[in-house]
Order: structure tokens, then sequence, then C-alpha cells
């Protein structure tokens, strides 16, 4: 018997714009995903897919979301750089109706440009086959979640996860695992994503884990913890997001939930002091009417008083199904 369970979900999404002058770190969390007011744009077959409040990447070849507003990745001051963290819940998961289907695999990615979806396959809605003059200067980050072996990419197999500068033949990658336990990326079940950049000591590092026993439990140690310099791929700002692509018959690969921060870091890797968030945020609008007044975790380095602010919360309670 499934058992019911209450659950209070708060749908916050938090964002500062920062004028000229102005530094400003950047964070914002989706715990679900709705169509009013989101601040996600859709190319291809991405969508809300309603039913779920989840942000659907894929229901038939490619497709690609990405946040609204390009994130400063890059401090303008030499004495700083800009780390940043990413959680996400994702799954991939087949129509009954077509058992047999593949997916290619999805992507969480930071590029310089928002305009163009990829191709499906191997090429994960990320990049297309024949790029453009325009598309062909793109630069990217990205973590591939990968669940087909593409001897074109190098890929190592069909489950892994790996990253990817500017090329989807990946820098690193491994198979897929939360600590010690294998993972199967495409199973249906909901994964939960662990990305944090060290932008001073230049480090990022990957986990990932499985929804298990009514829970996700990050492993102690990362997947993958890769030495490696973003500066040289980022522009000052850049463009994040999702991409995913099938590969034969229907794979629906999920974005469930997004939390999203940067920090701005001095050269000895301590974090800029913040001014509070009541300085600097104002109030948006409010899609569902519940202003929840919580202080989201939306630093902000103020240089100036040069700031539109926009932010606003929705409360929401509702009965789910935890069995
Ligand atoms: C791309 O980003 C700009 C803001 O820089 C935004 O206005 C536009 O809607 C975005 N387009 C797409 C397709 O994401
Ligand atoms: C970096 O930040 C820490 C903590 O705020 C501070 O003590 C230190 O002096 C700063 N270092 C530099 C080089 O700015």
């Amino acid at each position: 018997m499934a058992k019911l369970g209450m659950l209070l979900l708060i749908l916050c999404h938090g964002l500062i714009r920062a004028g000229r002058g102005v530094e400003a770190d950047t964070s914002f969390q989706y715990y679900q995903f709705s169509n009013s007011g989101n601040s996600i744009s859709v190319l291809g077959d991405a969508h809300i897919f309603i039913d779920d409040l989840a942000l659907e990447l894929t229901n038939k070849a490619a497709g690609r979301a990405t946040f609204d507003y390009p994130v400063r990745v890059i401090s303008a001051s030499p004495q700083t750089s800009i780390s940043f963290e990413t959680n996400f819940i994702f799954s991939i998961e087949n129509e009954p109706s077509t058992p047999q289907a593949y997916g290619a695999g999805l992507t969480f990615s930071i590029s310089s440009e928002n305009k163009t979806v990829g191709d499906p396959g191997g090429y994960l809605g990320l990049v297309t086959a024949n790029p453009s003059t325009s598309v062909s200067t793109t630069k990217y980050f990205a973590l591939e979640f990968d669940t087909k072996q593409d001897t074109q990419f190098q890929d190592i197999d069909d489950n892994h996860i790996g990253v990817d500068i500017n090329s989807l033949v990946s820098q690193q990658a491994k198979p897929a695992m939360s600590g010690t336990i294998p993972v199967t990326l495409a199973s249906g079940t909901h994964i939960q994503a662990y990305v944090s950049y060290n932008s001073v000591a230049h480090v990022l590092d990957v986990s990932i884990s499985p929804y298990t026993n009514g829970d996700y439990v990050k492993p102690t140690v990362s997947l993958l913890s890769v030495p490696i310099d973003l500066s040289t791929v980022f522009n000052e700002y850049m463009y994040i997001g999702f991409s995913a692509a099938t590969g034969a018959g229907t794979v629906r690969h999920k974005i469930w939930s997004w939390t999203f921060k940067t920090t701005t870091l001095n050269s000895t890797g301590q974090p800029v002091p913040t001014a509070p968030d009541s300085e600097y945020l104002a109030p948006g609008p409010s899609p569902g009417g519940f202003e929840h007044p919580f202080g989201v975790s939306t630093g902000g380095r103020v240089q100036s008083s040069a700031i539109l602010g926009l932010m606003f919360c929705v409360s929401l309670s509702l009965s789910v199904n935890l069995a």
C-alpha cells in the first residue's frame, strides 16, 4: 500500500541582475518547474511537463533548456574568480510502449550561446553535426550523462559521466557510480548530481546519488575530481542549462529540480563578503500569490546601488506518494 506523506515544497526563484560596475553572485533554486514566469527558455523537444512539474528535455529527438539570464562566471576584477555549485535531480526513462528504445543521454552545460539546440543521438542535443559559423565559435563546458557508446566521440561505455570542453570527446570520463555502487543512468530512477567548481584551486568535483530508501546520499568521495581551469573556457557571462537527445524511439530525459549558485572568491580562496539580501533584493512578481519572506541564499557583492533585483517564491503544500 502506498504511503502518503505531506511534503512542503518551496518553489523559489531568486535572481540578481547586476548593473554596470557591479558584481554580484547568482543563486536560484527550482524545487519543481512550472510554466509561469519560470525564466527557462526551451528549444527543440524541451518543455515543462506539467503533470510532473518537471522539465522534460526530450520526447522524440533533442531538446535544450537554458536559464534565461546569462550568468557571470568570470570576475571583472583580476583579484577574484568565481566558483559555482549546482545540484540537480534527473531521470532517464523509456516509454513502456517502446521498451527497446534507447537514448543518448543528457548534459548540464555552461555555454557561450543560448539559441541553438544540437542534434539527436551522440550530439546530446548540445552540438550540431554541421555547425554554422556562429555555432562553431561557441565555447562550452558540459558534463555528459551519456547512455550510449559512440565511438565517434571515444565514449568509454554506454553508462558514463564525462567532462567535456568544446568537444564531445571527454577530457575525463568514468562509468556511473555512487561511491562504490554502480548506477544505471537510464533506469528511470531519480538521480541527484552534485557538481562544484572551485575557481581558486581549479578543481571540478562531480558525484551522483540515486534515490534509494527514501533519500539521496551524497557520496563522501567524488566520482570525478578533475583539475581544470574553466577561466580559459568561459566568457565573462555564459548561459547555463541542460540538453538531451534520444536515439531510436521515445526516451524521456527529465530534470526534476535544480539549484545553482556562484560564489566569488578572493585570491586566497575565501568568499568575498556579500551584502545582506535585503539590501539588493527587490520583491518581484509572485506567481502563486504566496510571498515567502525567508532569505534565499542569493549572495551578491555590491559595489554600487545600480541593481535590479527580481525574486519570487511560492510555497505549496502537496500530498505526495512517497512509496
Ligand atoms: C537568450 O538569452 C537572452 C538574454 O541574454 C534572452 O533574452 C533570450 O530569450 C534567450 N533565448 C533563448 C532561446 O534562450
Ligand atoms: C580574502 O578573504 C579573507 C576573508 O574575508 C580575508 O581575511 C583575506 O584578507 C582576503 N585576502 C585577500 C588577498 O583579499
